[in-house]
């Protein structure tokens, strides 16, 4: 064992000691209600203080929330990410089994948060804090559990099962990297991008593959649904397998070329160059209480579903959509991932096959359209889930006239 070795154990231990002292301490000289209305537990609720306020401070202290301290918000803390996320971390060479390339895939450690809380560090005798990445708060500490990254580790976890969306989305301009990788091929005679997986990305449409595959497909299974519908489905919606497409879980499709060894940007420290703020969800097609019931616990068909804001219900692999180009309803040069308007599929792309000259066409568009209008309450169930209650769009009905002339 080396002596940075030692010295670092010899550290870790004399923090260790340091943080159960304090807890003793803290047992005995705070109270369960600290000045400043912090709260060991969420769900305990804040005694009043008992000083005299005037009435303003009194409105403000029912109208502050809250304080959770049991799940860390990125919007708190508007810093910079390398004060808390060091990379790469102590740990990447043993999280992933194979493959394994220098990336952060550890919590940030405590002296990231000791300057700020301190007080709730050192809490009562079971701090909220310590859960954020521990798996219990005890003062000896408990093992942690796996980080964020990489997710395919994560989202099997406990944690991970009920974790909530990411508080980012990830900036990837397409454009770029198409037009790139065919560049940098001809100039660099492909020495740069030895990887033969970012060899294809050139080649259009075939590339989008690399990333994205369709999650959970039924193939030749007999079995059509996610998870096992009431025997008495009849022509209710439950959701098939195949419907969804991936997107990458982890850095493991960037920084191939993303590294301190090729130098090009953004360097994998240049956390918020991929990593925007996430906005909230607008208006979307999902809706929980239809899914409520079928017990779905698989933390990317969750997420996916949620953000769909098209079509809620549109499955991949359906061999009619899965022989279609990518491109027929997906103008990926020129979506920009953080904006969800810009990656809306137009009702347009479901021409010819769902849209039609007229409704003895066949196309359920038409058909849906024409019901609505004899029948106010009449809901679009094809397409949609929760859009197929509210009004038709235009957009709709300018498809409908132009499949026309
Ligand atoms: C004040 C410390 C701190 C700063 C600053 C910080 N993080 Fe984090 N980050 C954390 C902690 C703690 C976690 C673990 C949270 C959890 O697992 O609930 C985390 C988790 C994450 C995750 C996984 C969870 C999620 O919401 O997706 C991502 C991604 C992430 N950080 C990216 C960033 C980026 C990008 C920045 C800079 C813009 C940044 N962080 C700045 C402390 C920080
Ligand atoms: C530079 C100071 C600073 C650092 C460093 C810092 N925080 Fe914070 N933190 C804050 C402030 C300020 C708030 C907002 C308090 C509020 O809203 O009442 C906050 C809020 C929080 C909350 C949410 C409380 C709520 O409002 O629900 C948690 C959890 C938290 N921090 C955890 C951490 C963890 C874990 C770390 C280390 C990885 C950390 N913080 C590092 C200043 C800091
Ligand atoms: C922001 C994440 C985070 C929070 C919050 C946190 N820890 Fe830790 N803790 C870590 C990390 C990371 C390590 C490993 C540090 C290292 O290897 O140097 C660690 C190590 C420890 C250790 C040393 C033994 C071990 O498991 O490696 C103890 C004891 C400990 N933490 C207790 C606590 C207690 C008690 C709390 C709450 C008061 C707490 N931690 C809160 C991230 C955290
Ligand atoms: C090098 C990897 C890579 C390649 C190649 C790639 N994408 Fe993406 N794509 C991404 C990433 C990263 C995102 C953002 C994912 C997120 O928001 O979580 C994304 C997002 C998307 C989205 C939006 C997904 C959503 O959640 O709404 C669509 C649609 C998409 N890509 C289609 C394509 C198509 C079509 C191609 C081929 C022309 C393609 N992509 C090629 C990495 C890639
Ligand atoms: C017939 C039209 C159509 C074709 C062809 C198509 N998609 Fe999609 N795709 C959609 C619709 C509709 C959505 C749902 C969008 C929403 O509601 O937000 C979607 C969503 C996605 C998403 C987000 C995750 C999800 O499933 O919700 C990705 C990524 C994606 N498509 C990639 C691809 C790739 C890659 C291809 C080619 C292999 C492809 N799509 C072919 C219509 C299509
Ligand atoms: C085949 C190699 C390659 C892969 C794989 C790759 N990139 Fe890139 N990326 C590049 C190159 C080269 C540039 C520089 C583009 C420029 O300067 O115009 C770049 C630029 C970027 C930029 C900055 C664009 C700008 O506006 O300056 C972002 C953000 C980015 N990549 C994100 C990603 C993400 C996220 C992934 C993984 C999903 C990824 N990249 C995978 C080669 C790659
Ligand atoms: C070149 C672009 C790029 C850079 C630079 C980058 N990331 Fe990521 N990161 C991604 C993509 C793409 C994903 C996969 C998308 C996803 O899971 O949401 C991801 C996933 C993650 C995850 C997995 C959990 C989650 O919900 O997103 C964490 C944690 C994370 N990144 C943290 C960081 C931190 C911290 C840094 C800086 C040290 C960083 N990333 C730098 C592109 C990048
Ligand atoms: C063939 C599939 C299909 C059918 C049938 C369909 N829609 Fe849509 N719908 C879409 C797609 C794709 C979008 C996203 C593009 C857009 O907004 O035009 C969408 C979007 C919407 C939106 C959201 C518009 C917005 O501004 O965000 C509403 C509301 C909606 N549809 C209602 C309906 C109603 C009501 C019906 C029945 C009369 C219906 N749809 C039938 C495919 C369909
Ligand atoms: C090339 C023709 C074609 C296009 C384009 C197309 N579809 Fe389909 N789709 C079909 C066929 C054929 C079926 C099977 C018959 C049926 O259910 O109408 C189908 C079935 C469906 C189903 C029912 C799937 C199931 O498993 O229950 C949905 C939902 C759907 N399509 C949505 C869409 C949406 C939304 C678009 C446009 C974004 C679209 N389709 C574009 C041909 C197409």
């Amino acid at each position: 064992m080396t002596r940075l070795h030692l010295k670092r154990i010899n550290k870790i231990r004399a923090a260790t000691v340091g943080i159960f002292l304090c807890f003793l301490a803290g047992g005995i000289f705070y109270s369960p209600v600290v000045p400043g209305g912090f709260v060991a537990g969420a769900q305990r609720k804040p005694t009043p203080r008992p000083r005299v306020r005037t009435q303003t401070q009194r409105r403000t202290a029912t109208q502050r929330r809250v304080p959770r301290y049991s799940q860390f918000p990125h919007n708190k803390h508007s810093m910079n990410c390398a004060a808390c996320h060091k990379f790469p971390s102590a740990n990447w060479k043993t999280v992933r089994k194979t493959d394994a390339f220098p990336d952060i895939t550890e919590y940030p450690r405590h002296e990231s948060c000791l300057s700020c809380h301190r007080q709730q560090f050192f809490k009562g005798a079971r701090p909220a804090i310590c859960t954020i990445c521990h798996t219990a708060s005890t003062p000896k500490g408990a093992p942690r559990h796996p980080f964020a990254n990489p997710r395919e580790i994560f989202d099997q976890s406990a944690k991970g099962k009920t974790a909530a969306a990411s508080d980012f989305q990830i900036a990837f301009p397409h454009d770029k990297h198409i037009e790139i990788v065919s560049q940098t091929e001809k100039t660099l005679n492909g020495t740069l991008f030895v990887n033969a997986r970012f060899k294809r990305a050139a080649q259009g449409s075939e590339s989008c593959a690399i990333c994205h595959q369709t999650y959970q497909p039924q193939g030749a299974s007999e079995d059509e649904y996610f998870t096992k519908p009431p025997a008495k489905l009849g022509d209710a919606f439950w959701l098939k397998k195949g419907t969804f497409k991936t997107s990458p879980m982890s850095h493991a499709s960037c920084f191939t070329c993303h590294s301190a060894d090729t130098g090009i940007l953004p360097a994998p420290t240049d956390c918020a160059t991929c990593h925007k703020p996430a906005a909230p969800l607008t208006k979307t097609d999902f809706d929980a209480q239809l899914a409520a019931p079928m017990k779905i616990d698989d933390r990317i068909a969750l997420l996916a579903w949620r953000k769909r804001d098209s079509s809620a219900t549109f499955r991949h692999e359906f061999s009619s959509h899965a022989d279609l180009d990518c491109t027929t309803c997906h103008n990926a040069a020129a979506m920009n991932t953080t904006d969800a308007l810009s990656k809306k599929v137009p009702v347009t792309s479901c021409n010819m096959c769902h849209i039609t000259a007229t409704t003895d066409d066949g196309g359920i568009l038409n058909f849906e359209v024409e019901a609505r209008q004899k029948d106010a309450k009449f809901q679009c169930v094809k397409c949609h889930i929760a859009f197929g209650k509210l009004p038709v769009p235009e957009s709709h009905i300018k498809a409908i006239t132009a499949a026309a002339q």
